[in-house]
């Protein structure tokens, strides 16, 4: 993706000429949020709630929002529209600026925004009915999880463990409470009923999840925001993740268990099928 134009500070170019100063805070300290947006032919997904949720982790540090709710919609259908795939995965970041190091903020100075779009791998049929394995590990990530912050080292070293242990995902755990993925929220099914963790600050408020949530309730499925242990999580009947480019994603092992006969279940399927439904809505929206 060498001639992939991307966005930097007002201005489109080829990915190979935009570069950020290293004294970026980005760079030096991690001093920034990030959103990843899904694109279904074309068209933006869940576009409002992701720039309330950008609003919200700007807000969270203290970075004044470089840009009004139409600037943001305008740069990124221009970044859409700069990319001939149907099915792209929008990555933004804003990071506090430019500035001699020093952990203070520095009086004046003005955000960095960078914004990229890459090809999306769709979760398809075969993808959804091989699942992944997972092991469950201790959430060792700070207080505030709900900010979408770039600063990822410990979901990096938990991926990375995972990985290590022979296992495609991390489950975290904190406290007893199954909190999340290292990237994608997690959601289980136990006596037919969906449970997934409840909003705070020890879980990224997922835009993937609530539309589950939405098109659980919608269709009359029976679903709850209730924490869960580690305990019930080894019990469940169904264990599925959510996110931007897992979609719904079954786990069918489980700490080296196979969970219940090692293919995804069928309310895991069901969800799938209302998303993939919803998708196919969007995609064939006039814009
Ligand atoms: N991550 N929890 C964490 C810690 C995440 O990093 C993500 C997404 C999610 C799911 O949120 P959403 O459904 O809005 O994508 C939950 C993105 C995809 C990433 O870091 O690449």
């Amino acid at each position: 993706m060498t001639h992939s134009i991307v966005y930097l500070n007002g201005e489109f170019m080829p990915i190979h000429e935009a570069k950020v100063p290293v004294l970026d805070r980005g760079f030096i300290f991690g001093d920034g949020v990030y959103e990843v947006i899904p694109v279904y032919g074309k068209q933006i997904f869940r576009l409002d709630e992701h720039l309330d949720r950008l609003a919200n982790s700007l807000d969270a540090i203290r970075i004044p929002n470089p840009y009004s709710e139409n600037e943001w919609k305008n740069n990124l259908d221009q970044i859409v529209m700069k990319h001939d795939e149907q099915e792209q995965s929008i990555y933004i970041q804003v990071t506090r600026g430019v500035a001699p190091r020093d952990h203070a903020f520095p009086e004046e100075i003005t955000p960095t925004v960078f914004m990229m779009s890459n090809p999306l791998q769709v979760i398809d049929v075969d993808t959804f009915n091989k699942g992944v394995s997972a092991i469950t590990l201790n959430d060792i990530r700070w207080q505030y999880c709900n900010i979408k912050a770039i600063t990822l080292l410990p979901n990096i070293l938990l991926k990375q463990t995972a990985k290590d242990e022979g296992a495609q995902e991390a489950i975290l755990v904190r406290d007893d409470e199954v909190t999340e993925g290292s990237a994608s929220n997690i959601f289980i099914v136990i006596d037919g009923i969906i449970k997934t963790p409840p909003k705070s600050s020890r879980l990224l408020p997922g835009i993937t999840r609530d539309l589950i949530v939405e098109l659980a309730t919608k269709n009359h499925i029976a679903c709850v925001e209730s924490n869960f242990s580690s305990t019930e999580l080894s019990a469940a009947d169904e264990i599925w993740l959510t996110s931007s480019n897992k979609e719904v994603l079954p786990i069918i092992e489980l700490n080296g268990e196979v969970i219940a006969d090692g293919k995804p279940g069928p309310v895991s399927r069901t969800m799938y099928e209302l998303f993939q439904t919803y998708k196919a809505k969007l995609k064939h929206k006039q814009s």
